[in-house]
C-alpha cells in the first residue's frame, strides 16, 4: 500500500498499519471497553438522510467558515491529539504545516512532542492549544503563559479525561509513553524497522510543556491512562474552569462538552466555543454519539458560542450533516493521524486534500454555495 492508493479514512488506517509497530498502531486505532462509543460516532451519521436541491448553480464553491473569530477555509479542523512523534518523526511539525497549506486550524495537545513556541515559529494558521488540567499548578501556569506567549488563538480545556479510560488494547500491547521496549513488545518494534529507524535514529522523544515538572510520560514509562488517572485533578470544577478561563483572556473552549446542561453552563463561564466530543470513544464507553447529542445542544447554546462537532467524521457528507444541524465546524483526530504515520506531512496533505474535494464535491451535489445554505431542511432522520 502507497500514499497514492489512499483514497479514503480506511486507506490511510491501512497505510498506518502497514508502518506502525502494533502497541503505537492500536494506541491511536483503540478506544474504550468494548469500543461501541467509537463505532457508534460514525455510525450516527448514517441515521440521517441528506435531501439535495438542484439546478443552483454551483461552479463556485465557498467553504469558508468562522469559528474563535478566525475564518478558516474549510469547516474541518486538526483536533489536537497528543504524542505525535511516536507516529511520524516530523510529528506536530508536519500536521502544523499541512494545516497552513489548506487554510485550516490544527491545535496541539499539552502532550505534545513538539513545543508551543517552535510551532508559533512555524505556522501562521490558527491554532488551539488543548491544555490538561493537573494537580501541579506550577505546571498549569507555566501551559498557560507558554501558549499565550507564543500567541496560540484558543485555549481548549479538555472535560472528559478525569480518569483513564479503559483501553484494553493498550493494556494487551503494553503501549506506554515513551514507549517501551520489553521482550514481549520487542518483535512488534523489529517487525517495522522503517518505524524503529526513524525513532531511534532522531532527536530523542520529549513532552516540552511537562518535562520540567514531571517525569512520567518522559522518563518514567507510563500509559496515557495512567497519566490522566494520577497526573490530572480530579477535583475540577466549573469554578477552576471560569478561573482558567479569565486567566487566559481569550478565546477559550471545553472539550468533551455531552450534555446540554453543561453547554449552558459553559456559557455562563465565558466559554466562547465548545467541542461537543467524547474523546473518540476513548473515554467512557456507551456515551452517545457527538452529531446524536448535536441539535439539542446547538439549539441551546448555538446562538451564543461555536459549537464543534468533533468524532467519527471520515467523510466530506459526514461533515456536511454536521453543518446542516448547525455545528460551526468539525473537527478530529484519527482522520488525519493515520495519514501522519503513513506519510508524514505529505500523508495530513493528501487527506485534507481528498476531505476538501469531497467537501466541494457534496455541496455541488447538495446544491449549496456556502456554508452559510445549509440547514435542517437538506435532512432528512429516518425512524
Ligand atoms: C488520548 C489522549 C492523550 O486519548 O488524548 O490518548
Amino acid at each position: 500500500m502507497k500514499l497514492t492508493d489512499c483514497y479514503n479514512f480506511h486507506d490511510f488506517r491501512k497505510l498506518a498499519k502497514q508502518r506502525l509497530p502494533s502497541p503505537i498502531f492500536h494506541y491511536i486505532d483503540g478506544a474504550a471497553d468494548d469500543e461501541v462509543t467509537y463505532r457508534r460516532n460514525t455510525l450516527a451519521y448514517d441515521d440521517v438522510d441528506l435531501i439535495p436541491n438542484v439546478l443552483a448553480g454551483v461552479e463556485d464553491i465557498d467553504l469558508s467558515t468562522t469559528i474563535f473569530g478566525k475564518k478558516i477555509e474549510l469547516p474541518l479542523y486538526c483536533a489536537p491529539t497528543a504524542l505525535q512523534r511516536l507516529f511520524h518523526n516530523d510529528g506536530e511539525r508536519a500536521v502544523a504545516k499541512a494545516a497552513q497549506n489548506y487554510g485550516t486550524m490544527f491545535g496541539i495537545s499539552s502532550l505534545a512532542t513538539v513545543s508551543v513556541e517552535e510551532i508559533a515559529a512555524i505556522s501562521n494558521s490558527p491554532k488551539m492549544f488543548q491544555f490538561y488540567f493537573h494537580k501541579d499548578r506550577s505546571l498549569n501556569d507555566s501551559m498557560v503563559q507558554r501558549a499565550k506567549a507564543a500567541k496560540f488563538d484558543v485555549l481548549a480545556l479538555t472535560v472528559d479525561t478525569i480518569t483513564g479510560g479503559n483501553r484494553e488494547r493498550d493494556l494487551r500491547t503494553g503501549f506506554t509513553s515513551p514507549p517501551k521496549f520489553t521482550p514481549s513488545s520487542l518483535l512488534s518494534f523489529m517487525t517495522k524497522p522503517g518505524w524503529t529507524i526513524d525513532y531511534l535514529s532522531n532527536p530523542q522523544f520529549e513532552l516540552p510543556h511537562l518535562q520540567d515538572y514531571v517525569s512520567e510520560g518522559t522518563n518514567i514509562a507510563i500509559s496515557i491512562g495512567d497519566y490522566f488517572s494520577t497526573m490530572l485533578d480530579q477535583s475540577v470544577n466549573w469554578n477552576d474552569a471560569e478561573k482558567l478561563c479569565s486567566k487566559w483572556g481569550g478565546q477559550f473552549a471545553l472539550k468533551g462538552i455531552m450534555s446540554v446542561e453543561d453547554a449552558k453552563k459553559a456559557v455562563d463561564i465565558g466559554c466562547t466555543g465548545i467541542m461537543v466530543s467524547n474523546h473518540g470513544g476513548r473515554q467512557l464507553d456507551g456515551a452517545r454519539a457527538p452529531f446524536d447529542q448535536l441539535a439539542e445542544i446547538v439549539d441551546a447554546v448555538g446562538d451564543k458560542i461555536d459549537v464543534i462537532c468533533e468524532g467519527g467524521i471520515q467523510r466530506g457528507t459526514h461533515v456536511l450533516k454536521a453543518l446542516s444541524i448547525g455545528a460551526k465546524a468539525c473537527s478530529g483526530g484519527r482522520l488525519y493521524l493515520y495519514a501522519l504515520a503513513g506519510a508524514g506531512q505529505l500523508g495530513v496533505e493528501r487527506a485534507l486534500g481528498l476531505y476538501r474535494a469531497e467537501l466541494e464535491r457534496d455541496m455541488k451535489l447538495m446544491g449549496c454555495n456556502s456554508i452559510s445554505q445549509l440547514s435542517r431542511d437538506n435532512l432528512k432522520f429516518r425512524l
